[in-house]
């Protein structure tokens, strides 16, 4: 029997410097997505897949992030008595159960691996998933549900993989694929960010994870890669190295890069089009700027 992914790592100090001056003094993760914060968005995604353990490594200037997971009993109080059952709903929904989550400081920005690694006195000896926020997978069924079935088939190690253009490949850890099986891809390297033309394929690494303890192992040795950063990738790819397996999962969804300014509107535009109370609305916005657009050639 294998051991049941229960804990989930979400790395969340990165500075966000995409996003100044909003950054400056909200955290990236809880930027807006139609009316929810973007973490929001992995944490559903994470509870659908049977998450019980929720560790955010956070940095310096996050504490509204860690407010956003408390109660709130003074609001939740004002929509009772208003009689506002559905937002007191919306709002409950969000609620951690006490002691669910957790928080551990990276102290420095010394990269993803650095990140996980910070975690590792929470994890003890089990798999355990990583995800990160910035990328927002819609669809009909839990990407790391998805991850996690797999995972129950091939044990191992597993990475949700897309494939992406040539002009962007160099953006993402890349997979050195030895057998495809079509949803699941057998791997036998994987590259951070490869210098253009050089990827060993267009499978691109999308940010969830499913690892064993081991990885820590690897993290624990601190070597630098790609940008002088301790790598995520480097330390599954090494993973390989010991004999022990790397999946990559083709996941069903649509996956939005929440990192770039690009990406977050279009989320945010898909989003809405998905929602029953804005749909109209929106959609009819889209089509006279369409029709102005093409009314201007
Ligand atoms: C990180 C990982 C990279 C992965 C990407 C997915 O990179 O290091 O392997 O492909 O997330 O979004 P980042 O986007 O943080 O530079």
């Amino acid at each position: 029997m294998k051991r049941k992914v229960t804990k989930a790592i979400f790395p969340v100090a990165g500075q966000g410097t995409r996003f100044l001056p909003a950054t400056k003094s909200v955290p990236k993760e809880i930027m807006t997505l139609v009316d929810r914060p973007l973490v929001q968005y992995a944490i559903d995604e994470a509870r659908e897949a049977g998450i019980k353990e929720f560790i955010f490594v956070t940095s310096r200037g996050k504490s509204a992030l860690e407010d956003y997971f408390d109660h709130a009993p003074e609001l939740e109080n004002t929509l009772r008595k208003k009689g506002k059952t559905e937002l007191l709903e919306t709002l409950k929904s969000t609620n951690m159960e006490s002691g669910a989550i957790a928080y551990m400081r990276q102290h420095k920005a010394l990269g993803l691996g650095h990140a996980v690694w910070c975690a590792r006195r929470l994890l003890g000896n089990e798999p355990f998933a990583v995800m990160l926020p910035d990328d927002v997978i819609a669809g009909p069924e839990s990407c790391l549900k998805q991850m996690v079935e797999a995972y129950e088939e091939t044990g191992g190690n597993i990475v949700a993989a897309m494939e992406v253009p040539d002009a962007k490949i160099s953006s993402y850890g890349v997979l050195d694929v030895a057998e495809d099986n079509g949803s699941i891809v057998r791997t036998k390297g994987m590259v951070e960010k490869p210098d253009a033309g050089t990827a060993p394929s267009n499978l691109a690494v999308i940010g969830r994870y499913i690892l064993q303890p081991t990885v820590m192992n690897h993290l624990n040795k601190m070597k630098q890669g790609t940008g002088g950063e301790i790598q995520l990738t480097d330390a599954i790819a090494q993973e390989l190295t010991d004999g022990r397996d790397v999946f990559g999962l083709r996941f069903r969804g649509q996956r939005f890069d929440c990192g770039s300014k690009a990406g977050f509107l279009q989320a945010t535009v898909a989003f809405g089009l998905a929602r029953d109370d804005l749909r109209d609305e929106l959609t009819e916005y889209l089509e006279d700027l369409h029709t102005l657009r093409t009314a201007a050639k």
